[in-house]
């Protein structure tokens, strides 16, 4: 079932998110968080920082898995998604590095990296709640437009329009690797919540579709419908 809510602006997006996550924290203080790199959840780790600085909520015992991470890239690069994350949270909060996980990107062999990392978030237990931001074209994680929908996590080739949109993170085009690897469909509907973001005119279209259009794998995010707890918010703001 998914519940669509509309926020009024950027910001109530992010107090609704991070409102979501600290009650999934205080209900159960050892919580396995899936979480997201991209600019919509930057709001929502900015109020979850807040809230643990006020003492409401506690990430000593919290677990996290991330979607995925580029190819290449790790935690000295300034554009790998585990820099992110020390970056936008992990530095912030009493969490132990040591109990948070993103792929490896560095990886050799990456249909290995998938399959060890489907293993330890089974390991876990799970994503208790999985938060994902929503591309311009549908994918959730780095799960792009394609004929089939792909369970495990694996690597992919992302698309010239997914390049294109996370270019302006990085120097220039070109700088932006073209591989990632990424939780598969199947790993990411396996979470027991599921919490998607997505702000801004330029995803209207995309959300709508999602949520409201036919599920297939070319609007891989519409897999979601399926799902039996999704929270969905949208905000033009
Ligand atoms: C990030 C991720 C991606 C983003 C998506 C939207 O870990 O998996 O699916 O959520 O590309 O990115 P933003 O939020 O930058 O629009």
């Amino acid at each position: 079932m998914v519940r669509v809510l509309y926020a009024n602006n950027y910001d109530h997006m992010s107090a609704m998110a991070a409102n979501i996550i600290a009650a999934q924290m205080t209900l159960k203080p050892d919580s396995v968080l899936g979480l997201a790199t991209g600019s919509t959840p930057i709001g929502t780790y900015k109020k979850l920082i807040e809230k643990n600085k006020a003492g409401e909520i506690d990430f000593a015992p919290i677990k996290t898995v991330n979607l995925d991470e580029y190819c290449g890239l790790d935690e000295s690069n300034d554009q790998s998604y585990r820099y992110f994350m020390n970056d936008n949270l992990f530095n912030h909060v009493n969490i132990d590095k040591a109990n948070t996980y993103v792929p490896n990107g560095k990886a050799e062999d990456f249909a290995k990296e998938g399959a060890e990392y489907d293993a330890l978030v089974a390991s876990l237990g799970g994503q208790d709640i999985q938060l994902l931001g929503l591309g311009l074209d549908g994918h959730i994680g780095f799960n792009e437009p394609c004929p089939e929908f792909i369970g495990p996590t694996h690597e992919v080739e992302l698309d010239p329009s997914t390049i294109e949109a996370n270019a302006r993170f990085f120097a220039s085009k070109d700088d932006v690797p073209t591989t990632a690897i990424t939780m598969g469909i199947g790993t990411i509907m396996k979470a027991k919540k599921i919490l998607l973001i997505a702000s801004g005119k330029n995803k209207k279209e995309i959300f709508e579709k999602t949520f409201f259009g036919p599920v297939t794998p070319e609007v891989p995010a519409s897999i979601l419908q399926f799902h039996p707890d999704v929270v969905a918010i949208y905000t033009e703001g």
